[in-house]
C-alpha cells in the first residue's frame, strides 16, 4: 500500500470511528431538551464596580468576556443559520432554532449587563464597535464550514467554563447574586445546546480535520494576538477603564487565584486542561463531557424562574 492509499485508510478509519462515536452522543442528547426561557433578572443597577469578590483584574477578566458576548453570540447564530439549508435532520432543524433562541436571549441580556458597566467608566461602544467589526472581517473571508467550525471550538470553550462554573461553586463565593444568577443561568443554557453547532457541523461533512484544524490557526492567532495585538489595543484605551484607574494593567496570576480559592484552582486547571484536551480526539463529542448533574440541579432551583 502506498503511503498515500495510508493516509486514505487511516483518515477513513478517523471519520468512522468519530461517526460513531457522534451517533451514542446524539442517543444521549436526545433526551435532554434546549429549553427557551424568558429570563428574568433582578436590575444590575446596584452592581458594584469590582463585583468579583471586590477584585479589580477577577472582575476586568469576567467584563472582557460580557464586552464579547453579544457580537460573538450574534456571530454563533449566523455561522450555524448560513448551513441551516443543508440540515434535513427535524430533529437538528428544531435544535437550530433552539440554539439561536437561547444565544439570542444571552446578547440582550450581556447588553444590559454591559450597561451598568458603560456607567462604571468603560468604553462599552468602542470595544462593542471593534468586536462587530472583528467578527464581520471573519466572516466575510471565511467560507460558511470554516466559520462553524470556530464557532464549535468557541462553543466547546465556552461550555468547559460553564460547566467548570457549576462544578466548583466556590469560584463564584462573593459574587452579588443578581450576578451569580445571570451567570449560573447563562451557563446552564451553554451545556444545553453545547452540541448543537457541532452535529450540524458534522451533518453538513465537517470532520475531525476540518474541525481541530480550525482550532489550531484559531489558537495560533490567539497567541499571536495576545502578543502583539492586545498591547496595541490597552496603549488605545480600548481594553482599559479610561480615567480614574486601569484595572486591565493589572493581570491576575494563578499564585493570587490560589490565594483567593485555596485548594480549588489545582482541580479547576486540570478540569479544563482534560476537558480542553478531548476535542483533539478523533472521536469527540461535545457530550462526552457529561454536565447533565448539573443543568438538571439547576432546573430544579429555577423551575420558578424560567419559562419550561
Ligand atoms: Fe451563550
Ligand atoms: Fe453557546
Amino acid at each position: 500500500m502506498s503511503t498515500t492509499d495510508t493516509a486514505v485508510a487511516n483518515r477513513s478509519d478517523t471519520d468512522q470511528e468519530e461517526q460513531a462515536s457522534v451517533s451514542k452522543y446524539l442517543v444521549m442528547r436526545s433526551h435532554l431538551d434546549i429549553v427557551n426561557r424568558k429570563p428574568t433578572f433582578e436590575p444590575f443597577d446596584d452592581l458594584p464596580r469590582y463585583w468579583v469578590d471586590g477584585h479589580k483584574g477577577l472582575t476586568q477578566f469576567n467584563n472582557i468576556f460580557s464586552l464579547v458576548i453579544p457580537e460573538g453570540e450574534k456571530f454563533f447564530i449566523r455561522s450555524v443559520m448560513r448551513v441551516k439549508k443543508d440540515i434535513k435532520d427535524p430533529q437538528l432543524l428544531d435544535d437550530i432554532i433552539s440554539f439561536s433562541k437561547q444565544e439570542a436571549h444571552h446578547a440582550k441580556a450581556h447588553i444590559e449587563f454591559n450597561n451598568v458597566l458603560r456607567k462604571h467608566g468603560y468604553d462599552v461602544d468602542g470595544f462593542t464597535k471593534f468586536t462587530k467589526r472583528y467578527f464581520y472581517v471573519v466572516e466575510k473571508f471565511l467560507p460558511a464550514k470554516i466559520a462553524l467550525a470556530l464557532t464549535v471550538f468557541m462553543e466547546h470553550l465556552t461550555a468547559v467554563m460553564a460547566e467548570g462554573a457549576h462544578r466548583f461553586p466556590e469560584l463564584q463565593e462573593g459574587l452579588p447574586k443578581e450576578a451569580r444568577d445571570f451567570w449560573d443561568w447563562h451557563a446552564v443554557e451553554e451545556m444545553e445546546h453545547k452540541s448543537v453547532a457541532f452535529d450540524v457541523l458534522t451533518e453538513i461533512g465537517g470532520g475531525y480535520f476540518t474541525r481541530t484544524l480550525t482550532a489550531g490557526i484559531f489558537i495560533t492567532l490567539c497567541i499571536i494576538s495576545m502578543t502583539f495585538i492586545t498591547p496595541v489595543l490597552m496603549i488605545l484605551g480600548m481594553m482599559t477603564n479610561r480615567g480614574k484607574d486601569k484595572p486591565a494593567e493589572k493581570s491576575v496570576t494563578l499564585k493570587e487565584l490560589e490565594a483567593m480559592r485555596p485548594g480549588v484552582m489545582g482541580e479547576w486547571n486540570k478540569f479544563v486542561w482534560q476537558s480542553f484536551k478531548k476535542y483533539f480526539h478523533p472521536g469527540f463529542h461535545p457530550w462526552q463531557n457529561d454536565d447533565i448533574e448539573y443543568i438538571t440541579r439547576w432546573r430544579e432551583k429555577n423551575t420558578l424562574r424560567s419559562n419550561e
